[in-house]
């Protein structure tokens, strides 16, 4: 039997859509960028609409480059941006713009939370404290700040589970995501009822919750007409993209940890039970896979930060990447290699839009720490690069703190397309990383839970056993491993230096 798989990433930086074999062969893929606002320091926000139109065109266009019979698509995937913020009216439109993950609006918000539910009691019904990032601080902004919209408000989604609304007609979410919400109950996987009284957050305005591999709607007539998608198809629950890139990556037994370097950075650990952080210094979520959960550090600012600096700084490299047909961060690369390990003593900590992994902290900002005339444009990129791989160390390193074995590291997301940064991760984790078969991570992920969903393979298990193959491994260079070892040792003590400098940054730049 002809079967394919649509996996449909709502990113940050864009959507990227990828048609897949039933074996894990990309097929045909198709990827629309569109903006981030950021009104006011600290915001972020973005237009579900542009998402949804980022999404049909992608659609489209694979469906078209792949040139396949539309109903020999099995089901379709979906994965997202997780905790953004999507309120819809009794006529199911937009009310106002996504408050999406990387905004830091919400202190007052968190505030409240920990003062209404105990910083305890949300660890242990949500698995994290109060954090700025997640969607429920959002909702009490909105309720606070915007009463009129909150009045109006009907029906509140996640960014994916909105593309789903568009797609099927249905309000659904499923664990992984919604567990990002801060409403969700994570052992019983599903809304929590207390959490929603205390917070006078009315339940009927919440989706479905689903677990990820589950059929949560089927495409519209209207879908059809407008990307070529066959009437019908059908829309499993899908994963936030943290999760969701853990299955595209075989994260889904005890042992095999993934270093993801997106927007955001993300070390990632599947756990067979509820492990609870009392510090709150790392979050738990349930894994996309049913019965089981994960622990996993966020860095804020991972290849946002990069991708700042080439957006404002390397006008040449985009300029010439452009001319020869390749990707800028290419150049990059080539010259942070020119650069000698440790960047000549330059450390940059990449708090760009505050942190969350280990420092739970919005008022923390990028800093260049130890800047002289001897540095070039080459040390300030190898120094993002590493700033940010230290900053994932810190997050393994309180996955190890946790008693969670990590015996294997698997390395995904655009920045481990560079060699370097992958090199950098072995070095700075003093640990090999590997690379796998797919590079299309969140989306493949979520075209393995829709094979499960539809019936192809009886289990996760069974897809990621036939779909995932390890491909390359790059191993530790030992004298890197030392040096690195005493920077990351310099690196772990400017934070704490900085602090009250953040707090008080933070108060003269209201
Ligand atoms: C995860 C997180 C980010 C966003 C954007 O908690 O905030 O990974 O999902 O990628």
């Amino acid at each position: 039997m002809t079967a394919y798989l649509l996996g449909i990433d709502i990113g940050t930086s864009g959507t990227k859509t990828v048609l897949f074999d039933k074996e894990g062969h990309t097929i045909a893929s198709a990827l629309e960028e569109y903006p981030l606002s950021q009104p006011y320091l600290g915001w972020a926000e973005q237009e579900p609409e542009d998402w949804w139109n980022a999404v049909h065109r992608t659609i489209s266009q694979v469906i078209k480059k792949a040139n396949i019979d539309p109903e020999d698509i099995k089901g379709i995937g979906l994965s997202g941006q997780m905790h953004g913020l999507v309120m819809l009216d009794e006529n199911n439109d937009v009310i106002r713009p996504s408050i999406i993950w990387c905004d830091q609006r919400t202190e007052k918000q968190c505030d409240y939370m920990t003062e209404i539910v105990g910083r305890e009691k949300l660890i242990d019904i949500t698995g994290n404290p109060a954090i700025t990032g997640f969607t429920a601080s959002k909702i009490l902004w909105v309720m606070q700040n915007e009463p009129e919209n909150y009045k109006k408000t009907k029906h509140i989604l996640l960014p994916k589970d909105y593309i789903r609304f568009k797609l099927t007609g249905e309000f659904a979410t499923e664990v992984s995501d919604a567990s990002g919400m801060q409403l969700i109950d994570i052992e019983k996987r599903n809304w929590s009822h207390e959490l929603l009284r205390l917070l006078n957050i009315d339940q009927s305005l919440l989706a479905k919750v689903y677990e990820s591999y589950e059929v949560t709607g089927h495409v519209t007539e209207f879908v059809s007409q407008l990307t070529g998608l066959a009437v019908g198809t059908a829309v499993v629950g899908g994963a936030g993209d943290q999760a969701a890139g853990a299955i595209g990556n075989g994260i889904i037994k005890e042992g095999i940890i993934s270093s993801t370097i997106g927007s955001s950075g993300v070390v990632f650990a599947h756990t067979d039970r509820v492990v609870k952080d009392i510090e709150g210094r790392i979050q738990t979520f349930c894994h996309a896979v049913p019965g089981t959960w994960h622990v996993m550090g966020v860095t804020q600012g991972a290849g946002l930060s990069l991708k700042w600096f080439r957006d404002n700084f390397c006008d040449e490299e985009m300029s010439i990447a452009d001319k020869m047909g390749i990707d800028p961060y290419e150049l990059m690369g080539g010259e942070a290699e020119k650069s000698p390990v440790g960047s000549k003593g330059l450390v940059y900590l990449p708090y760009l839009m505050g942190e969350r992994t280990p420092h739970l902290d919005p008022h923390a900002k990028g800093v260049f720490f130890g800047l002289t005339p001897s540095h070039r444009k080459n040390e300030m990129i190898r120094a993002i690069m590493e700033g940010v791989t230290y900053s994932l160390r810190d997050c393994l390193e309180l996955i190890k703190d946790l008693g969670i074995p990590i015996e294997n590291i698997r390395v995904s997301g655009g920045g481990n397309k560079s060699p370097l940064w992958r090199q950098m991760q072995a070095d700075i984790f003093n640990n090999s990383v590997r690379t796998i078969n797919s590079s299309e991570g969140p989306a493949f992920g979520v075209a393995i839970l829709a094979g499960v969903g539809v019936g192809l393979y009886d289990s996760i298990e069974e897809a990621c056993g036939e779909m995932i193959r390890e491909k390359d491994i790059t191993e530790t260079l030992v004298d890197h491993v030392d040096k690195y070892d005493t920077i990351y040792e310099f690196y772990k003590k400017l934070y704490p230096m900085l602090k009250e400098g953040y707090k008080l940054h933070g108060e003269i730049c209201e």
